[in-house]
C-alpha cells in the first residue's frame, strides 16, 4: 500500500492532478472491510464443515461417512447438502448483484455498501443461532445478499475515488481484506474446533464482528463524485472532488466526469448498450477474468484446505494448521500486489503468476496420483511437499489473478455500463465460485488428484489469454480507458473501429 499522504500526481502527462488524501485511503480501507466478509464466508465454511460438532449435528450421513474406517480417502465427503452449505451463498450473491448494480446507479455506491452491511449482520446472527439446516442455509443466503451487494459496489467504490496512478494499489485493498478475512477465519477455526460441541457456532457468529465494524464504517464514508455527478449533484461532486483530491485545480478531473456522465445520461438502457458491439471487449475480458480466476482452482483450497489435507493424511488439527499457514501466505502475498501493481502493471503479474500456477499445480497433481491411493495415507514427506506447492500455487494467485480478477473490471468500463458490466464480473464470478463449492468434492471423489491436472489446462490457457487479449490498464484515468486501452489493442481496436464508421463522434464510439 502507498503512504498515506502522497505527493501531487505527477504520473503520466494526461493525469488529473490529484494526491493521495488520508481521506481517500480511509474511505478505501473502510469499504475494503466488505472485502474482509467476503473472505471470513470464504474460509469459515471449510473449517466447519470439517468439524464433528457441526457434523453429527446437520450432517449426520458425512459423519459417519468420514468415520467409516474403509471409506476411500477422496470420496468421504462427497455430500450435495454439504456442498450447498458451502455454496448456497454464491447463488444468492448473483441475485443480489443484480440489484446491487441498480442501487449502485440509482442510490449511489455509499448506500449500496451499507446494505451489504445490514445482510452481513442478519446473516450473522442467523447463523449464530441456526438450529436446522434451514436456519444455516437461510443465513449463507442472507451473507450470500451481503457478498453480492459488497463485492459490486466496493472495487467501484474504490477505482472511483482513487487517483488513477494509485487505483491498483487502493483497489486491491479489497483483496487484501478478502485474504484477511480467510486468514481470520481459519485461524479461529482453528481455536474454536476444541471448543465442545459449539465452537463452530463461535466460528460462523464470528462474522458479525467484521459486519459491524462495515455497518458503523460506512456512514463514515463518503459517497464518490462520479456518482454525486451521475445523479445530478454536480456542486456535491465537485467539493468532494477537491475535498478527495487534495488540490484545488480538480477542473480537467471534473470536466472529465461531467462528459462521461452527460454520455451515460443519454443511455437509459445500460444493459442493452452493453451487448452492443462497442461493449464487447471489456465484457468478454471481464467474463474471461471471472471464469480463470475461479478455475485456477483457487476455491478448492479456500474452502477446502482443512478437508483437502485430511484427506491427504494430515489429522485434523494438522489440517486446520496448514489452513492457516496457506491463509497467511495469501495475505502477504496480496500485499506485494499492493506495492507493485502500479508499477509493473497488470499484465506482467498476469502472466508471471500463470506459469508459478501451472507448475505448482502439475507437481501436486504427480506426487498425489503417485503417492496418495484411495485407501492409503500419504507418506509425511510428501505431505509437506504439497503443502509447499499448495503455497507457492496460492502466492502466485495472491498477486495476480485474485486481486486483478476484481481490479480490471472495475476499471475498464465507461460509465455508462460501469455497473451493468461490473455486475457480469459479480456475478460470474459467483457463479463458478458456486460451481466449484458445489461440484468439488464430488470432482475429487471421481477424477482423484486428476482434478489437479484440470486446473493446471486451465492455467495454460490462461497465460496466453494474458498475453495476447489482455490490454494494460496500468495508470490510465478510469474515463480514457476506451481510447487509451482498448482503441490501440492489436485484436479489440476492430470493435471500436467498425462502431465509428460514420456515425462516431470525436470521442469515439458513444452513439
Ligand atoms: C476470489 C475468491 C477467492 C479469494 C482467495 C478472491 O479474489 O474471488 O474466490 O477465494 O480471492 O483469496
Amino acid at each position: 500500500m502507498p503512504a498515506v499522504v502522497m505527493a501531487e500526481s505527477g504520473g503520466d502527462a494526461s493525469d488529473f492532478p490529484a494526491k493521495l488524501t488520508k481521506q481517500v485511503f480511509i474511505c478505501s480501507l473502510i469499504a475494503a472491510f466488505g472485502g474482509l466478509m467476503f473472505g471470513y464466508d470464504i474460509g469459515i465454511s471449510g473449517g466447519v464443515t470439517s468439524m464433528d460438532d457441526f457434523l453429527t449435528e446437520f450432517f449426520p450421513v458425512v459423519y459417519a461417512k468420514k468415520h467409516h474406517v474403509k471409506e476411500n480417502n477422496y470420496c468421504k465427503y462427497d455430500n450435495q447438502f454439504l456442498q450447498l452449505f458451502t455454496s448456497s451463498l454464491y447463488l444468492a450473491a448473483i441475485l443480489a448483484s443484480f440489484f446491487a448494480s441498480i442501487t449502485c446507479k440509482k442510490f449511489g455506491r455509499k448506500l449500496t455498501i451499507q446494505a451489504a452491511s445490514v445482510f452481513f449482520v442478519m446473516g450473522s446472527i442467523l447463523n449464530t443461532v441456526a438450529k436446522d439446516l434451514g436456519m444455516l442455509i437461510a443465513g449463507r443466503i442472507c451473507l450470500g445478499a451481503g457478498v453480492g451487494f459488497g463485492n459490486q459496489a466496493v472495487p467501484l467504490f474504490i477505482s472511483e475515488i482513487a487517483p488513477a496512478r494509485y487505483r491498483g494499489g487502493l483497489n486491491i485493498c479489497f483483496q487484501l481484506l478478502i485474504t484477511v478475512g480467510i486468514l481470520l477465519a481459519n485461524m479461529i477455526n482453528y481455536g474454536t474446533s476444541r471448543l465442545h460441541p459449539y465452537g463452530w457456532r463461535l466460528s460462523l457468529g464470528g462474522a458479525a464482528v467484521p459486519a459491524l465494524i462495515l455497518l458503523i464504517g460506512s456512514f463514515a464514508i463518503t459517497e464518490t463524485p462520479t456518482s454525486l455527478i451521475e445523479r445530478g449533484k454536480n456542486e456535491e461532486g465537485l467539493r468532494t472532488l477537491r475535498k478527495i483530491r487534495g488540490v484545488e485545480n480538480v477542473e480537467k478531473e471534473y470536466e472529465a466526469i461531467l462528459h462521461a456522465t452527460e454520455l451515460a445520461s443519454k443511455e437509459k438502457h445500460s444493459y442493452k448498450k452493453l451487448m452492443q458491439r462497442s461493449s464487447r471487449p471489456q465484457l468478454y475480458v471481464t467474463i474471461l477474468l471471472q471464469v480463470f480466476q475461479q478455475f485456477t482452482g483457487i476455491n478448492v483450497i479456500m474452502f477446502y484446505a482443512p478437508v483437502l489435507f485430511q484427506t491427504m493424511g494430515f489429522g485434523s488439527d494438522a489440517s486446520l494448521l496448514s489452513a492457516v499457514v496457506t491463509g497467511g501466505i495469501n495475505v502477504l502475498s496480496t500485499l506485494v500486489a499492493n506495492f507493485i501493481v502500479d508499477r509493473v502493471g497488470r499484465k506482467k503479474l498476469l502472466i508471471e503468476a500463470a506459469v508459478q500456477m501451472f507448475i505448482a499445480q502439475s507437481i501436486m497433481g504427480i506426487v498425489l496420483s503417485t503417492q496418495l491411493k484411495a485407501t492409503n495415507t500419504m507418506p509425511d514427506r510428501y505431505a509437506v511437499i504439497v503443502l509447499i506447492l499448495v503455497c507457492i500455487f496460492v502466492s502466485g494467485f495472491a498477486w495476480s489473478w485474485g486481486p486483478l480478477g476484481w481490479l480490471i473490471p472495475s476499471e475498464i468500463f465507461p460509465l455508462e455500463v460501469r455497473n451493468a458490466g461490473f455486475f457480469f464480473a459479480v456475478s460470474t464470478n459467483m457463479l463458478f465460485t458456486f460451481l466449484i463449492a458445489q461440484a468439488f468434492l464430488t470432482m475429487l471423489c471421481r477424477l482423484k488428484s486428476g482434478i489437479f491436472f484440470f486446473f493446471a489446462a486451465w492455467v495454460f490457457v490462461m497465460f496466453f489469454f494474458a498475453i495476447f487479449l489482455l490490454p494494460e490498464t496500468k495508470g490510465i484515468p478510469i474515463d480514457e480507458m476506451k481510447d487509451r486501452a482498448w482503441k490501440k489493442h492489436w485484436y479489440w481496436k476492430k470493435y471500436f473501429n467498425e462502431d465509428n464508421n460514420g456515425k462516431g463522434n470525436e470521442k469515439g464510439d458513444l452513439q
